[in-house]
């Protein structure tokens, strides 16, 4: 079965058909900018876009970065905040005249995890953690997942975790890898004290630079990176479709 997978962020909406079978790409994927502001209807437009560009009649899953409860969004951290309570399913069905299933960003990424990379077959609780412009997570019971858990907004210090420790945050505040991965270390141990996980999976793009920060971690969990890398939301959003149809 071929679904196109759509990974909306805060930098980027990245496109592809893929192969929920095998979790291949059919394609090159397709970038273009998220709008600036991300308002509704300026984002769906872009949706429509990506869909029109690989010329796409069938079914599409795409990932928001957002809590997202039956197609709509319920909170907006990295997102403009006109998406409170805006029915994003509707909206991009419009956009790209096909049936779309939305889900949250990190929990498409766990999906792709799950299904074709580091979490494939593993039992217990599985936490993904994507690390990008935000802090997003995803947690798996024996394979099933606990939807829209928002763990990246944890107070650590006082502060919004994800502040502390996202790899903006990192960029922001030119920390060196050994200090912002002191930074994350903390985060973790946090979240191993509240869910106890038997593994975590790191992901986002900075988790192409996981041999230097994940050696340092001191975390009891293993943990190792994500290994669908920078597509883990859009073969996961289509995964999520694919469930759907
Ligand atoms: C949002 C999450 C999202 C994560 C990653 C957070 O700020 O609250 O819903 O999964 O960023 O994009």
């Amino acid at each position: 079965m071929e679904i196109l997978g759509i990974d909306i962020g805060g930098s980027g909406i990245k496109g592809a058909p893929v192969n929920v079978k095998t979790g291949e790409l059919l394609a090159p994927r397709h970038r273009i900018a998220t709008p600036q502001p991300s308002k509704p209807k300026a984002v769906a437009e872009v949706v429509g876009e990506v869909a029109k560009f690989f010329n796409w009649q069938g079914p599409i899953g795409a990932g928001f970065p957002a809590v997202i409860q039956h197609g709509v969004a319920r909170t907006a951290a990295n997102i403009h905040k006109s998406w409170i309570n805006t029915d994003a399913m509707q909206l991009f069905g419009k956009a790209t005249g096909c049936p779309v299933t939305v889900v949250n960003d990190a929990d498409a990424a766990g999906m792709a995890e799950m299904v074709f990379g580091a979490g494939k077959g593993r039992k217990g609780v599985v936490l993904l953690v994507t690390i990008g412009t935000g802090l997003g997570t995803s947690v798996f019971v024996d394979g099933l997942l606990l939807p829209n858990t928002e763990f990246g907004h944890i107070e650590i210090d006082c502060e919004d975790a994800e502040l502390r420790a996202s790899d903006a945050a990192r960029k922001e505040h030119e920390l060196s890898w050994q200090k912002w991965a002191s930074r994350l270390d903390t985060y973790l141990l946090r979240l191993e004290a509240l869910i106890w996980p038997d593994l975590i999976i790191l992901g986002g793009g900075v988790s192409k630079n996981h041999k230097k920060f994940i050696p340092r971690l001191t975390v009891q969990a293993e943990v190792v990176p994500a290994e669908t890398l920078n597509e883990a939301g859009i073969i996961g959003a289509a995964i999520a479709a694919a469930s759907q149809n």
